[in-house]
């Protein structure tokens, strides 16, 4: 090597060298990427990645990141329920559904003069299901009952409306978009 070629190596280290001084090696960093259940360090310690808050915590002896409560991601789906001509006008049909975390769950639909209401079929005294009886929607374990339109308590033991669930129709369905909780 001529001594040229080996001032040039020397001077070009000698500038690398001062680079990594000045930036503190950060440029050259790369940013380790978080997952629920992957190692930390410092426990309590929170980072955000692509909107999701991380909280280092420990786990059987082990520091891991967790995804911080109540940050859980919302997930939404919209099934189609029954054909239209399924749900005349002025009756109510119970349906099973898939829930956006898997299962199913109850929906209790009528077909009104202001359209299709759709409610979670479950009571809201104690989880019973509701069912048509006459006019109202009726849960059978306690007598709470329930108006098929606006799902409201109409009478007790259950105060609160039912859980209620967006109801659209088109292309001859009916449609119901269910929000996990
Ligand atoms: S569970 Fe419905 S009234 Fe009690």
């Amino acid at each position: 090597m001529s001594s040229k070629s080996s001032r040039r190596t020397f001077i070009s280290a000698t500038v690398a060298s001062f680079a990594w001084l000045i930036t503190g090696g950060r440029a050259a960093a790369t940013t380790p990427a978080i997952s629920a259940g992957a190692p930390c360090k410092v426990k309590g310690k929170e980072r955000t990645v692509d909107g999701v808050t991380f909280v280092c915590r420990n786990a059987k002896g082990k520091l891991v990141w967790r995804q911080k409560p109540g940050e859980a991601t919302t997930k939404v789906i919209t099934v189609r329920v029954l054909e239209s001509a399924e749900l005349e006008l002025g009756k109510t049909k119970v349906v099973n559904a898939p829930a956006p975390n898997g299962g199913t769950t109850g929906v209790v639909l009528t077909r009104t003069g202001a359209g299709i209401s759709a409610f979670r079929v479950n009571c809201t005294h104690a989880g019973f299901p509701v069912a048509r009886v006459g006019a109202v929607l009726e849960c059978e374990l306690h007598g709470s009952q329930f108006n098929p339109e606006t799902g409201a308590a109409v009478t007790g033991p259950a105060t609160r409306a039912l859980g209620r669930y967006e109801a659209s129709e088109s292309n001859g369905g009916i449609y119901v978009t269910i929000t996990s909780a």
